[in-house]
């Protein structure tokens, strides 16, 4: 990782406690991949300059164009209030790309519980590459406004316990599948849709088939606290291993 700094250009708020943050960034930022994200330092009023806090956020790349990254991010985890102008300290890249599967045509994104955000600028990329993307969206996730999402994406709402209609299908022609889902539920909840591919594909899952996305709250960002272990056997962790983690590479 290494430290830039960026100029926040603008600000909007795009959903209740949601934003969306223009950074003017550094040329070496729009290499970042699907699944990498940015380390932000918290707000500072400027009468309080004086201390500097050790946590950063974790900001989501939703869009990444020339000199340009666009973040989404809650408010709620945002560490303050900025404003147009203001210059916010960044190391990157936090995370690994998501790892695709040689060629796919069809990508199954699932987000349960969790707002998509970290699904939004894969599907872009996906879409722009011809890769046919269907998200299935299920409890808090609903509350995304679908007009962020790329308008070729095929959205499918799903019941409380993970089912939706046409889930043998949609699972079925799936050329990969990731999943997202808050810290607090995730292991059942990946573990539940795993035995169910499982049963689906014969117990033969291809490696980087099924992947779960892991977003703890991060401390170093960088693999050296351990605050953001997913499997100690494994050693596995979401900052430097993640955010996608085959699920095959997990004892449920
Ligand atoms: S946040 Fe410190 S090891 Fe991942």
């Amino acid at each position: 990782m290494r430290e830039t700094q960026a100029i926040i250009e603008r600000i909007r708020r795009v959903a209740d406690g949601v934003q969306q943050i223009d950074l003017a960034v550094d040329a070496a930022l729009a290499q970042l991949e699907p699944g990498q994200s940015l380390f932000a330092a918290p707000f500072v009023p400027p009468d309080q300059i004086t201390w500097e806090p050790y946590l950063r956020a974790q900001w989501i790349p939703v869009d990444i164009l020339p000199g340009r990254v666009v973040v989404e991010v809650e408010t709620r985890h945002i560490g303050g209030l900025y404003n147009p102008g203001d210059v916010v300290s960044l190391l990157s890249p936090v995370g690994r790309p998501i790892p695709l599967r040689g060629k796919i045509y069809h990508m199954l994104l699932i987000a349960e519980d969790m707002l998509p955000t970290p699904f939004v600028y894969l599907a872009r990329k996906l879409i722009g590459g011809g890769v046919e993307v269907t998200l299935v969206m299920g409890g808090r996730a609903t509350k995304y406004p679908l007009e962020l999402l790329p308008p070729e994406v095929e959205i499918i709402h799903s019941e409380t316990d993970w089912k939706w209609p046409d889930q043998v299908d949609t699972l079925t022609w799936a050329d990969q599948v990731l999943i997202l889902a808050p810290v607090q539920t995730n292991f059942e909840a990946y573990r539940r849709l795993y035995d169910a591919i499982n049963q689906l594909r014969h117990q033969s899952i291809p490696d980087h088939y099924v992947a779960g996305m892991y977003y703890p709250r991060l401390a170093c960002g960088s693999g050296a606290c351990l605050a953001c272990m997913i499997s100690s056997k494994k050693q596995l962790l979401a900052c430097t291993d993640g955010p996608a983690i085959d699920l095959k590479r997990l004892n449920f």
